[in-house]
């Protein structure tokens, strides 16, 4: 056997320094000290596509992708990358302003007013809906819930992820016996938007407490079953909490890929069968969107194809919270044509908006998502309008509109819970006005049928009889 040359010897320990180098970047905790928020507004379609080229590259995270020309953009960039991509601005002429040059101070700040002392120390006191909870906190209180109201409550396994945790589905329903029009709502598929998970448990709390002592809430569960997926991607949220509070993805290992080691999830709301690797999805799994291997290959897009499908045929509406821009949106998000629903979707969506405002008087936007928003291929909320064929598909951008972005103060949980919860009610019940309209008037027109067929028989018989 021939010995190895130096030349060999030298590379072999260069790719063992490499491999320890990748190692350690990838499984250390993230230090966000001296990386940028860094804000701008294109002003042209050409300024939008130079600054869309940026979004290969792994360095930098749009919080906010260029879309149109002067909409908001925002970029956040580590110490080594932001002269390459300041050089760029320069030289394009366009202005730019730093939100913030040190995000890990951001972070800490979050850190402290969440989790006092030491973020990695569990918490044994009540459940607060003002704060945000790491995932064993959650996972707790989903479980004293459905021990404590066993009657109307019903936790159910959806399956478990890639490292082990469970994706839970609470289900609410006071009877029935599952022929009730039924509610979805599901949140934090994407682990670094928290106000989203904090959001559907406060919904759940309202829901809960609320019943039999509130009538508009008791008439709420009375005709409808709810569905509440607080936490689609746990094992994200679990990276966000003790690893890097900017994790997007799930942590799964994309198979027969040599970028395993330094690249590891995919985005579960690209992974739907929908327009899978449509526009704005990736597939390199170093990209912040990457579709995954195939359709539904991971457990998270599983969990709500399989909860969604199982009640499809009296699902009434399904809704998708994310943050952050304060956007209610509708299919499509893979095409700009309009879809078959488009003027109801309009008519609903007007209905959440006048909730959503007149709550705490935030303005949202609203609109189809691909026009509203940017394109979005293989997404939760255009697989179950297209393909499980629930009519009225909602995805929701909570707060804010860029001024924390993720790291929204806990300050504003309470608030943006209580709009959001305004917004879907609303839906609810405006659907629920029109679905008892139609019964009425069809009962009225029928009632009147009936009376005409009697009338009819009566003069038949009597006709018959005479
Ligand atoms: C992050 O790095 C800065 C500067 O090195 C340091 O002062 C700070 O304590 C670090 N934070 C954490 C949470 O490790
Ligand atoms: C752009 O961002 C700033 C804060 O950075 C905010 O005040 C403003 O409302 C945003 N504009 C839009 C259109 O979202
Ligand atoms: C659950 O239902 C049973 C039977 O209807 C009733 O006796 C019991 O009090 C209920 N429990 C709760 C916690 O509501
Ligand atoms: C509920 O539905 C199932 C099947 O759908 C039926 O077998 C059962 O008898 C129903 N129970 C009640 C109380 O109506
Ligand atoms: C149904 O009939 C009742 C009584 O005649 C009437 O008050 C009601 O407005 C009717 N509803 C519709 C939808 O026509
Ligand atoms: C009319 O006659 C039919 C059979 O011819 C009978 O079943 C029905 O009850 C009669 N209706 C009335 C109102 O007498
Ligand atoms: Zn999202």
């Amino acid at each position: 056997m021939p010995k190895p040359s130096p030349m060999m010897k030298s590379s072999f320990t260069q790719f063992c320094v490499l491999l320890l180098l990748i190692i350690s970047k990838t499984s250390a905790f993230q230090n966000f000290t001296g990386h940028k928020l860094i804000g701008m507004v294109p002003r042209s379609p050409d300024e939008v596509m130079a600054l869309r080229n940026f979004m290969d590259d792994p360095e930098v995270d749009f919080w906010l992708e260029p879309t149109h020309e002067l909409q908001n953009v925002t970029v956040h960039v580590n110490p080594e990358a932001v002269q390459k991509l300041e050089g760029t601005l320069r030289d394009m002429g366009l202005q730019y302003y730093t939100i913030t040059d040190d995000l890990e101070k951001w972070i800490e700040r979050e850190r402290e007013e969440n989790y006092p002392g030491s973020h990695l120390q569990g918490r044994t006191t009540g459940f607060a809906f003002d704060v945000y909870h790491p995932l064993d906190e959650i996972v707790a209180y989903l479980d004293d819930v459905s021990r404590k109201y066993p009657n109307i409550t019903k936790l159910l396994n959806m399956g478990d992820t890639y490292e082990g945790n469970i994706i839970y589905l609470l289900k609410i329903s006071s009877g029935g016996n599952d022929t009730r029009p039924a509610v979805w709502i599901d949140a934090g598929i994407h682990s670094r938007e928290w106000i989203a998970p904090a959001t559907a448990l406060y919904m759940i709390n309202h829901l809960l407490v609320n019943y039999g002592n509130d009538k508009y809430v008791t008439n709420l569960i009375d005709t409808h079953d709810w569905y509440i997926m607080p936490l689609v991607n746990p094992d994200g949220y679990l990276h966000t909490w003790n690893w890097n509070r900017l994790w997007r993805k799930n942590r799964a290992l994309a198979p027969g890929f040599p970028g395993v080691l330094i690249c590891r999830g995919t985005d579960p709301n690209r992974n739907f069968d929908i327009f899978f690797g449509g526009p704005s999805t990736s597939s390199t799994p170093c990209s912040s969107i990457y579709k995954g291997d195939h359709p539904f290959s991971e457990a998270e897009s599983s969990a709500i194809r399989d909860g969604v499908m199982a009640i499809r045929d009296r699902l009434l509406t399904y809704f998708s919270l994310h943050s952050f821009s304060q956007l209610w949106m509708t299919p499509h998000g893979y095409t700009t044509l309009k879809a078959p629903d488009f003027k109801e979707h309009m008519e609903l969506l007007t209905v959440a908006i006048t909730a959503v405002e007149a709550a705490n008087g935030m303005h949202y936007k609203y609109g189809p998502s691909a026009q509203t928003l940017y394109a979005t291929s293989g997404s939760a909320s255009d697989w179950v309008y297209d393909v499980a064929g629930v009519r009225y598909s909602f995805s929701v951008e909570l707060r804010d509109r860029g001024v924390f972005g993720f790291l929204l103060p806990r300050t504003e949980i309470i608030p943006t819970s209580e709009e959001t919860w305004a917004g879907i009610t609303a839906i609810v019940s405006h659907l629920q006005a029109k679905e008892k309209a139609k019964s009425t008037s069809t009962t009225n027109s029928s009632t009147a049928t009936t009376v005409a067929t009697t009338t009819n028989t009566e003069s038949l018989n009597t006709t018959v009889t005479s």
